[in-house]
């Protein structure tokens, strides 16, 4: 009896003795989220450990490919002038950048530990803020046809949400849900930043633009005016262009082969008596100069 106690207590000491001399990370956040241009740490908690000066390290995995963040008590890389270390192993960085959406990685390694090396993996994600997205909507279009304006933009992350106004209005995700868009046919895509209306309606006429937005910020196009033109009122503004475009052509024809004719007639008549004329014009006019010279002189 004794004796299993015995053996039970050691068990227990060196369990004990085991899990303290073991160096154990520990981090409040795994995945961490900032804005750029602000700061983030990234914490690295040193649950347990019994050498005294255990050996720091942060690197950086970015598609698969680690480089030094923290090394031989130095920051260095990227992060050089823009990170420090805060006790125990924390790494904050300050004025935070897209290009640090990242994996970072803690190590610790304590040599007179039995378990002498820990490692903790954290996710930096920077959010930006969206850029002001390029919006294409058109100048008139007529009713009953079916048109799409669309809203893009690149930078944001996470990726933008877009959203329509009409007039300073917001469109409603489901136009029957307002009163006001109650008339209105359209689909809306939040995420690709299209705004379908499927029949065309004269009230959809309006002033237009987009705001992209993600947690980071927003950005909106400036508004377009978009025209609503009856069918008929165009195809009977077109018809008229047409029949006008028509007799200016034909009328033109008609003053090229007139020009035609009439210039033919004019060089037979003009040709032949040309040359006797011009050697008359110029004695003539050799007269007059000689005259005016005399004058002159
Ligand atoms: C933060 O970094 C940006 C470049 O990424 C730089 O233009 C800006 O001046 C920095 N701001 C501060 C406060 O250091
Ligand atoms: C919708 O259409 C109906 C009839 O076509 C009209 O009475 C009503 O005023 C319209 N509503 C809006 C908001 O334009």
């Amino acid at each position: 009896m004794a004796q299993t106690l015995h053996s039970v207590f050691l068990l227990f000491c060196f369990a004990i003795s085991y899990t303290t001399l073991a160096v154990i990370l520990r981090t409040a956040e795994k995945t961490v989220w900032t804005n750029e241009f602000d700061s983030a740490e990234l914490s690295c908690l040193i649950e347990s450990i019994s050498t005294n000066n255990p050996r720091i390290e942060w690197k950086k995995i970015k598609n698969g490919v680690p480089s030094y963040v923290y090394f031989q008590n130095k920051i260095s890389g990227d992060l050089e002038h823009r990170a420090r270390l805060r006790e125990p192993a924390n790494l904050v960085i300050l004025n935070a950048s897209r290009s640090d959406t990242a994996q970072y990685r803690c190590e610790v390694a304590a040599i007179d530990d039995h378990k002498p090396f820990d490692e903790i993996l954290i996710s930096l994600a920077v959010r930006v803020k969206p850029e002001v997205p390029r919006c294409t909507v058109p100048d008139s279009a007529t009713v009953g046809s079916s048109v799409e304006l669309r809203c893009l933009e690149n930078e944001g992350f996470p990726a933008s949400q877009y959203q329509w106004y009409r007039n300073d209005e917001e469109l409603p995700e489901d136009p029957k849900a307002s009163p006001r868009f109650l008339n209105s046919s359209y689909t809306v895509n939040k995420d690709l930043g299209t705004l379908k209306f499927d029949v065309l309606q004269k009230a959809d006429a309006g002033d237009y633009y987009c705001m992209a937005k993600n947690e980071a910020g927003q950005a909106k196009c400036r508004a377009q005016l978009m025209e609503v033109y009856d069918l008929n009122i165009m195809a009977i503004v077109l018809k008229i262009v047409g029949v006008a475009l028509a007799a200016i052509f034909v009328l033109v024809c008609l003053c090229q082969v007139c020009k035609k004719i009439s210039c033919k007639k004019d060089d037979d008549n003009y040709k032949a008596p040309r040359h006797d004329d011009g050697v008359d014009y110029i004695t003539a006019d050799e007269g007059h100069f000689r005259h005016k010279s005399s004058f002159v002189i």
